[in-house]
């Protein structure tokens, strides 16, 4: 199906309508047992969250098909890719929520999972969802070479050298005043590198040529920053309402962010300054970039 003539938020309802079917195929029921583990693993991924790494992976096919149109096979392999994204981001998730680690209570609007169900409930549902990632790679009907590469990809970008390296740098620098880029190297590690991936694998599987990938790549390192950029903003200037999850905490839990080294206006303008950086990144992808495009924007100008 031709998706090029529909708006920006039908093409995201489309995309996430997508994402969230998968996800609920590759999930085990809950009626299966072990019940407890299976119903809070769905509570997990199931509730909510803008699936904007989902939204990546689907855009980044399509930017590598150069305007061709989506095969099946092409379509199946990357809302498969779409939810392990999703599944390493909410297995990271309620992990961050632990009381261990941020300790919070609410998450996209809703008790986070260890509130919910116990710690010890929600340390293995993170345990699940990760593997469970892998297993949804592995089953894209594309060639194996690029489900090989995919997985390489998710593997170092949830690991010790991204998101789980860039959580225990987060974990240690509570209290202390990080240099700009000490911060930087945090937020594109336990934030980008995630963000980065999604990106990447949607390309690899729509088979993005060398050149398509270099504007990702690009675009990945602007836009995987601003993400975490606008998530600092939005703690600070968004209610808990509207955020689904506590508002100011970063500054009860004296957590280094953009706002507290740069000040508000100076994290806004960096954050200006990201956009632009996507946006030029991608030109040379052309006009099939244009969900990129689309995403980087709604990315910075996003209220929760
Ligand atoms: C929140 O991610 C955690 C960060 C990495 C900043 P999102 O803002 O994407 O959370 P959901 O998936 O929409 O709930
Ligand atoms: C979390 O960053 C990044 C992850 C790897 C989950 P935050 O701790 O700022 O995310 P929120 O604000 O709780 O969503
Ligand atoms: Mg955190
Ligand atoms: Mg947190
Ligand atoms: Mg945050």
């Amino acid at each position: 199906m031709s998706t090029s003539s529909l708006e920006f938020d039908q093409w995201l309802q489309l995309r996430i309508t997508e994402t969230e079917s998968v996800l609920n195929t590759v999930l085990p029921l809950a009626e299966q047992a072990p019940q407890r583990l299976h119903e809070a693993m769905r509570y997990a991924v199931l509730g909510g969250g803008k699936r904007v790494r989902a939204s990546l992976v689907y855009a980044a096919g399509e930017a590598a098909l150069q305007g061709k149109p989506m095969a099946a096979a092409q379509e199946k392999a990357l809302g498969l890719a779409a939810a392990a994204v999703e599944l390493i981001h909410a297995y990271s998730l309620v992990h961050d929520d632990l009381p261990c680690m941020d300790d919070d209570q609410l998450r996209r609007g809703m008790p986070t999972v260890h509130v919910q169900y116990g710690e010890a409930c929600a340390m293995l549902t993170g345990d699940a969802l990760q593997p469970l990632a892998f297993s949804a790679l592995a089953q894209m009907p594309v060639a194996p070479a690029l489900v090989v590469q995919a997985m390489g990809l998710l593997a170092r970008a949830a690991g010790s050298l991204g998101m789980a390296g860039g959580q225990a740098i987060d974990c240690d620098s509570v209290g202390k005043s990080l240099s700009q880029t000490e911060l930087q190297t945090m937020h594109s590690l336990k934030t980008g590198a995630m963000l980065e991936a999604s990106i990447l694998i949607g390309g690899i599987v729509a088979g993005a040529s060398s050149s398509v990938r270099q504007g990702l790549q690009h675009y990945a390192d602007a836009v995987g920053l601003a993400f975490q950029v606008a998530d600092d903003i939005l703690d600070v200037t968004a209610d808990t309402k509207t955020l689904g999850k506590t508002a100011g905490k970063d500054a009860a839990d004296n957590k280094p962010t953009y706002v507290s080294i740069m000040g508000l206006e100076g994290s806004r303008n960096l954050l200006q300054e990201l956009a632009q950086n996507a946006a030029l990144a991608i030109r040379p992808i052309g006009a099939s970039g244009l969900r990129l495009k689309q995403l980087a924007e709604y990315i910075v100008d996003r209220d929760r």
